[in-house]
């Protein structure tokens, strides 16, 4: 079954922007990494990313009414969008926010996340590591869920 991994802001820019904090791989990369991840967990990974908040609305709206699991890195709007977040409560199906850092031992303005208390449940610090629990996750939720 399928599963997006929606990635917000910036994200785009993996293996160039500051690579000390996200890493050497690019998106590209991100993206191999969670399709090969789902296949192999028998699900089918929709890798999109967007810097435009209102996109990311309108996907979350997609997978709310298609009842599609969701792994989501919502980068910079984890920490001040309520339109995200009111997004993100409308659905059903499990939703993993994920990071790449671990905003916890960052700046003070990353302690807060207004998603979290509508997410399944938060990964985060593991670096793209973070997507394939996040996957797995999913995977271990559906498989419960069916029997
Ligand atoms: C991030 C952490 C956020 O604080 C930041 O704004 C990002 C990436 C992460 O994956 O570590 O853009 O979500």
């Amino acid at each position: 079954s399928e599963v997006f991994v929606l990635n917000g802001p910036n994200l785009g820019r993996l293996g160039s922007r500051e690579p000390d904090v996200y890493g050497a791989a690019d998106f590209d990369d991100l993206t191999a990494l969670c399709r090969d991840t789902a296949r192999a967990l028998g699900l089918h990974a929709e890798v999109r990313q967007t810097d435009d908040e209102a996109e990311l609305v309108s996907w979350l709206h997609e997978a709310a009414d298609g009842r599609i699991p969701v792994v989501l890195n919502p980068a910079a709007f984890t920490h001040y969008s309520y339109a995200l977040r009111d997004a993100i409560a409308q659905r059903t199906a499990p939703l993993i926010e994920v990071h790449i850092s671990n905003p916890a031992a960052r700046e003070e303005f990353r302690h807060t996340s207004v998603v979290a208390a509508v997410a399944t449940g938060t990964i985060a610090g593991f670096g793209l590591l973070s997507y394939v629990l996040a996957l797995q996750a999913i995977a271990e939720l559906l498989a419960e869920s069916a029997d």
